[in-house]
């Protein structure tokens, strides 16, 4: 079975095809660089260049994997959480390509698209425990299976990813700020400034990374001169060990509730932007092996947004029945867990 994966709900247009059998026959992605000089996502701007590019984008990842629309068993695309205006050009893309050639629709949330990646390269049996850490979500969640949800924990303020994207703001470094922060902090010493790890003694697995960001904020204000190559590079070693601290504490505490519910569990997962971070993942790695969870994350470039995730999930909905009608309403805001209101 083929399924096409089409994403845009945020500044990737992006396109890919699965098979049933795991195998990626294509993927295409394209980073709006348009928002560079905004030092964010414009949500007017990203859907002018979603509708830009989706045809061009759809039409090579059909190209790359060597099949046609006529090949195709589904057609699956974001239909929320996200930017209203990308979201649209989606999932309109997605419909008229099922009106035209007779072939089901797969509404996709796109958290359960990054919450199912890490199955699509390594065989991870349900019930497992989800990272789930992008730019603009933060969640640690129960997966029990295909559309079933149960959030543990969340951020009450700003996204992991939002935070290390206004870090890199303040310092100058550009957009999107996740990498380049990974990068600075490689050569950084990440003792030189004290900065607070919000919530870690809480009970429950919330978090909060905004009170981080201020005091990242303070200790950048409080330069006298401007901030040298190593001052950047100490700033953002400090932060990325204060999210990674955060972030290991509170899946402490996501760890014991899950496995109160699911004891026979046996895998940690992460997914989302942010889990492209290589010292991330060594830390959710240590993290997992001192559980005796084995731990699992997508390829690095299935991290942040992409079609193949779409793809992928829809296939995983496709193959449960989980089709949707092209009256299907896109969708701003989405919870993966309907008892949760974000
Ligand atoms: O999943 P994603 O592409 O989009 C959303 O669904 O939000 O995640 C993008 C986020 C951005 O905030 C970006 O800065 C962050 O993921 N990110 C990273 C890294 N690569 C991307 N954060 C930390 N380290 C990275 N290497
Ligand atoms: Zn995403």
């Amino acid at each position: 079975m083929l399924v096409l994966g089409i994403e845009s709900s945020c500044d990737e247009t992006a396109a890919a095809v699965v098979t049933d059998k795991k195998e990626l026959l294509s993927s295409v992605v394209y980073s709006q660089q348009e928002h560079k000089a905004f030092g964010g996502v414009v949500p007017e701007v990203a859907a002018r260049a979603h509708l830009d590019k989706v045809d061009f984008i759809v039409d090579k990842a059909l190209r790359d994997a060597n099949v046609s629309f006529e090949d195709l068993d589904a057609i699956a695309a974001s239909a929320g959480p996200g930017l209203i205006g990308g979201v649209i050009v989606g999932v309109m893309t997605a419909k008229a390509i099922c009106a035209v050639h007779g072939k089901p629709f797969v509404a996709v949330n796109h958290l359960e698209a990054h919450a199912l990646t890490a199955r699509l390269n390594n065989d991870v049996d349900f019930p497992y425990l989800l990272l789930l850490t992008s730019g603009g979500h933060c969640q640690i969640l129960a997966v029990e299976g295909v559309g079933k949800y149960h959030r543990l924990g969340a951020t009450i303020d700003d996204a992991a990813g939002e935070a290390f994207d206004k870090v890199a703001k303040m310092l100058g470094l550009g957009y999107p700020g996740g990498p380049l922060v990974e990068k600075y902090a490689r050569s950084g010493d990440d003792g030189r400034f004290d900065l607070p790890r919000p919530m870690i003694d809480k009970a429950g697995c919330d978090m909060s990374f905004s009170g981080l960001k201020t005091a990242v904020r303070r200790v950048v204000e409080n330069f006298e001169a401007p901030l040298s190559e190593q001052d950047k590079a100490d700033v953002c070693a400090c932060f990325q060990r204060a999210v990674l601290e955060s972030l290991t504490a509170r899946l402490k505490n996501g760890i014991r509730l899950f496995k109160k519910d699911f004891p026979q569990a046996k895998s940690l997962v992460v997914g989302g932007g942010v889990a492209a971070n290589g010292a991330l993942r060594e830390a959710l790695q240590a993290l997992a092996a001192r559980r005796k969870l084995d731990f699992y994350a997508p390829p690095m470039n299935l991290c942040t947004d992409n079609g193949a995730m779409v793809a992928w999930a829809g296939m995983e909905r496709f193959k449960a029945g989980l089709t949707d009608s092209l009256d299907f309403s896109p969708r701003p805001r989405w919870p993966l867990d309907p008892s949760t209101k974000r």
